[in-house]
């Protein structure tokens, strides 16, 4: 239970209505010493880009999910880095694990660079539960029961809230053969589990580095745009996109309501190298 409480994070709403906005940032793969690059891609130069159009941008959030891949070396410094760059931000920032990351150190580090480690927010009307869905040195995603009973409890617990669900891995095709490969592959799991409470109105998730947005059974998924390279979608081999590194804004209102738009940098600025055949 002490555990428990750790984990939760209660904020409150900016606006009188009870509506708010989270950013979501993914996977901006960011390497440990300056200058490295990621096919082609300078991620701490996109990640900058990305933060400047945001602030630029100037549109109210309450909060930022990072939905993994944080890194791309598995190094403390590639972390603070990340922390560096969004020291530009107020608004609190929380993450969770993807295959490029180090979750363990992670989960040890973060909060001591300033970063909560919370996986329960709460805010208003929803709860939003962070789960970590990474499998040691292979990108494809597993959900242990453990984080399956986390999910549980804080369903349980408040029954009274509509909640978003965030995770790295996508429990769905993205009809990419090289990336399918690496789905939630205990997907079943999580979506039997999240059936039996109605109040579960959004899956989010990363690493798929391209938009989908679609409504299953009553539930809303999403995955996004990363601040790094984009994956080209409906392709069976690794294949790379012109797509400038984006980034997506979400509006949840008092009675379940989820409006959401993605944003990118102009194309062009942040090309990859096309002839990589692989990350
Ligand atoms: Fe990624």
């Amino acid at each position: 239970m002490q555990q428990f409480d750790q984990d939760r994070v209660s904020l409150k709403p900016d606006r009188k209505d009870g509506a708010f906005s989270v950013l979501q940032i993914t996977d901006t793969h960011l390497f440990g010493k300056p200058g490295s690059t990621l096919v082609g891609i300078d991620t701490r130069k996109s990640l900058l880009a990305v933060v400047a159009a945001v602030k630029e941008q100037g549109i109210p959030f309450d909060f930022i999910v990072t939905t993994g891949d944080l890194s791309q070396d598995y190094t403390l410094e590639s972390y603070i880095a990340f922390r560096d760059i969004m020291r530009a931000f107020s608004e609190p920032v929380f993450f969770l694990p993807g295959n490029h990351d180090d979750g363990p150190l992670m989960y040890r580090e973060m909060a001591g660079l300033g970063i909560s480690a919370a996986r329960n927010i709460i805010i208003g009307k929803w709860q939003f539960v962070l789960l970590n869905t990474q499998v040691y040195n292979n990108p494809m995603g597993w959900i242990l029961p453990e984080q399956l009973a986390y999910l549980e409890g804080c369903l349980e617990e408040r029954p009274d809230l509509y909640t978003a669900v965030c995770l790295h891995h996508n429990p769905f095709e993205v009809k990419c053969l090289w990336l399918d490969a690496h789905v939630l592959k205990n997907r079943d799991d999580l979506i039997s589990l999240v059936s039996r409470y109605p109040r579960v109105r959004l899956v989010l998730c990363g690493h798929v580095h391209q938009e989908h947005d679609f409504i299953q059974n009553g539930v809303r998924y999403i995955s996004s745009p990363s601040t790094s390279i984009q994956f080209a979608p409906l392709c069976d081999r690794f294949t790379l996109d012109a797509l400038g590194p984006g980034w997506r804004y979400l509006k949840f209102t008092p009675d379940g309501g989820i409006s959401t738009t993605v944003h990118r940098l102009a194309g062009g600025e942040f090309l990859p190298d096309f002839t990589v055949g692989g990350y």
